[in-house]
């Protein structure tokens, strides 16, 4: 069983309520919530009082990415914020493991994104700590970009990982993922997927994710 999980990036700004009430209605399974702040990232987009404005007005698990150097000093605001899953990057940790004991302290399901160029060999001794592995499938920092092949064979090498470690981390690609693509991760591995263009751009969100959802069940 696949989930979706729409970047809320992509999203009209002006009209964000409605635009993620669209999603939910249509079977949005999470919400994806790009946190950048012009460091980690060139981009810079919004913080916890946004995520706190959409757990607000949504039931849907808020599923928080943040691109920020040194996360540690935000894991307290963004649990405050009603965050569900807290994922921070590999490479914006000093101590990794310590970032990923202190999310689950703080109450939320902890998760661990690695950017294209690193390798996934990182990620065993952090395994049992977290929840999630998210592969970027394109460079971080912005929507709408084309997804790297090569990132699923990381992808694959990550499933073979937590397979082989029996863990149950959930396994989310994060950039780049259409209907065209979306099964070639699935396949890769992947159960979450997260999608921003593609689903806040689509006038049929509910049969796009229908119809993957179906396909993803023939694999
Ligand atoms: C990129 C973000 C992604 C992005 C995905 O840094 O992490 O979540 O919003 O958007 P699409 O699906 O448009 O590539
Ligand atoms: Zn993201």
């Amino acid at each position: 069983m696949i989930k979706f999980s729409p970047s809320v990036l992509a999203s009209d700004y002006m009209r964000m309520g409605e635009d993620i009430a669209r999603l939910e209605r249509a079977g949005a399974d999470w919400l994806h919530l790009d946190i950048m702040d012009g460091l980690f990232v060139p981009n810079i987009s919004f913080g916890p009082a946004l995520v706190k404005a959409v757990g607000a007005h949504s039931a849907l698990p808020l599923d928080v990415h943040l691109m920020i150097v040194d996360p540690d000093r935000y894991v307290d605001a963004f649990a405050a914020a009603g965050a569900g899953y807290l994922t921070v990057h590999y490479e914006a940790c000093q101590n990794p493991a310590g970032t990923l004991q202190r999310i689950r302290a703080a109450g939320m399901k902890a998760g661990v994104s690695l950017k294209p160029g690193t390798g996934p060999d990182v990620l065993a001794p952090l395994l049992p700590l977290c929840d999630l592995v998210l592969v970027m499938t394109v460079e971080p920092g912005f929507g709408g970009q084309k997804l790297i092949p090569h990132t699923l064979d990381k992808t694959a090498r990550v499933r073979e990982m937590l397979d082989a470690a029996h863990s149950p981390a959930l396994l989310e690609v994060d950039g780049g993922i259409t209907a065209g693509n979306a099964m070639d991760a699935v396949r890769a591995g992947a159960r979450v997927l997260v999608m921003g263009t593609a689903l806040f751009g689509s006038d049929r969100p509910q049969e796009l994710m229908r119809q993957l959802r179906e396909e993803a069940t023939g694999l």
